[in-house]
């Protein structure tokens, strides 16, 4: 139920990612997003830029969430995955992701910070929105079950020296 989490337990707390919450974060991306992914993809992903992956772990280091950002184009993150487990929906979790993420893209000098989301995913949709992401191009067909996606983008401010 979205927002018993925070009531249950401590607030997790923000992480890089360790190959040890393949598993779990796997789980995460079933549930939310509907995807199955070789488990070594994870590691490879977040390679190249280790910063831009964070997680959101209990206190026993489970992970309930996180964000897997990456830098495909000069100057611009990219959102690859994003997602927070059911349960821990609501909570703040995904705000404190973003955030960090967002501020991470900013350090890096990155000017631009891009994502791609199903057209049906509306709460995703809001969420980016508020975020000030807004809707570049229409991705027809992007999805492996025929969905289109948006691609959606914002700029980054210079980052506070
Ligand atoms: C999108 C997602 C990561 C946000 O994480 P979260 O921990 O629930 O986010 P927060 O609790 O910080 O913020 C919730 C906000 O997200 C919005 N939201 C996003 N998805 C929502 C949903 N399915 N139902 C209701 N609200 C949703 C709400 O508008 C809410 O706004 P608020 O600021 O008024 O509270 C999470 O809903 C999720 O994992 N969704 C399924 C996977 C997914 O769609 N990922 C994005 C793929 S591009």
């Amino acid at each position: 139920m979205p927002g018993t989490f925070d009531a249950l337990s401590p607030t997790p707390r923000l992480r890089g990612f360790r190959p040890e919450d393949v598993p779990t974060i796997s789980a995460i991306v079933a549930e939310a997003l509907h995807e199955h992914y070789d488990p070594s993809l994870y590691a490879s992903l977040g390679a190249d830029w280790p910063e831009g992956f964070l997680v959101a772990a209990t206190e026993h280091e489970r992970p309930v969430g996180f964000l897997l950002g990456v830098n495909q184009v000069p100057g611009e993150s990219r959102v690859l995955m994003f997602a927070v487990e059911r349960a821990a929906r609501g909570s703040g979790v995904g705000h404190r992701l973003m955030d960090t993420f967002l501020e991470r893209s900013r350090r890096r000098g990155f000017r631009r910070a891009t994502l791609e989301v199903r057209v049906s995913n509306v709460g995703a949709i809001r969420f980016y929105t508020r975020y000030r992401y807004s809707v570049i191009d229409l991705l027809r067909n992007y999805y492996s079950d025929g969905e289109n996606g948006y691609h959606m983008a914002r700029e980054l401010e210079a980052a506070a020296p």
